[in-house]
């Protein structure tokens, strides 16, 4: 039986992505061969690009584990980043035809394997995508899958992501994987610097999050996190700040019931709230 296609938000769009080829588990071959050279040039342009924006930006962390991806002039093959990333840290990417729903997507990451988009973007979208396509889900993502503490970190958001989809609570969790693993910053010895792979894979936005003064900065709280809305086609109105990888997988060890509890009490907040119990982080 075909899996269904899934979208991004409310959508009139059609779904990218040839979801015949998923199993059941949304998983699919990722058949390499097929890539043509415009794809490999696309992100050959995209990675020179973006890796020449990450000094001063992108966590250290993140600029550390880039080389691990491998080859940077074509589209890596998603086994030989999995020769190295299994001795590295247990994980495994996995292909996938796009995005998938909430429940396949836990269970992939409770079990160490990162759902990677195997398409990429037509030319005419070399700026801007808002669907996930292979470079943001290499590029921006499995960087930090080869570092131990936030690899541990993934996993135990799937692991929750189980647990709250059984709550009915997978929508206020995916609220702290928005903040953190898509758009979250790091407090770093010299300032602040993105790990977040909606940032790190986008032009425009790294620079933004780590440089505006015009947007909204505040210390990771996970109520605060989870009661806020976010955008997903325009620059985060707010970001969520943590000072370590360590910290953020100890924040996310208890049990979220009576968290999502409180949540649904206090209710959910517009993308660009401020409210008194925030904690401010200042550029500088
Ligand atoms: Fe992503």
């Amino acid at each position: 039986m075909a899996v269904e296609p899934v979208v991004y938000g409310a959508s009139e769009r059609p779904p990218r992505g040839d979801y015949s080829r998923a199993r059941e588990d949304y998983t699919c071959p990722q058949n390499w061969s097929t890539y043509t050279e415009a794809d490999h040039d696309t992100y050959r342009r995209l990675y020179e690009r973006q890796s020449a924006l990450l000094p001063g930006l992108a966590s250290q962390a993140f600029i550390d584990a880039l080389p691990s991806l491998g080859v940077r002039d074509r589209i890596p093959r998603f086994d030989e980043i999995n020769e190295r990333l299994r001795p590295a840290t247990g994980w495994e990417i996995v292909a996938v035809p796009g995005l998938i729903p909430e429940r396949p997507f836990f269970d992939l990451l409770a079990n160490r394997r990162f759902p990677v988009t195997d398409w990429i973007r037509t030319p005419e979208e070399f700026d801007y995508i808002v669907e996930p396509d292979v470079f943001h889900d290499l590029f921006g993502h499995v960087p930090l899958l080869f570092n131990p503490v936030f690899a541990d970190y993934v996993q135990r958001y799937g692991q929750g992501g189980l647990k709250a989809h059984d709550l009915g609570a997978g929508e206020l969790l995916s609220r702290l994987y928005w903040y953190t693993i898509e758009f979250g910053l790091i407090r770093e010895p010299h300032g602040l610097r993105a790990y977040g792979a909606g940032i790190l894979s986008s032009s425009g936005e790294l620079r933004h999050s780590v440089t505006s003064p015009r947007t909204r900065r505040i210390a990771l709280d996970l109520v605060r996190c989870m009661r806020t809305r976010y955008k997903i086609d325009d620059y985060q109105a707010t970001y969520f700040v943590i000072d370590s990888f360590e910290q953020l997988f100890e924040m996310t060890a208890p049990d979220f019931t009576p968290i999502y509890e409180t949540v649904r009490a206090l209710g959910e907040l517009p993308a660009d709230a401020s409210i008194a119990s925030d904690s401010p982080i200042t550029l500088g």
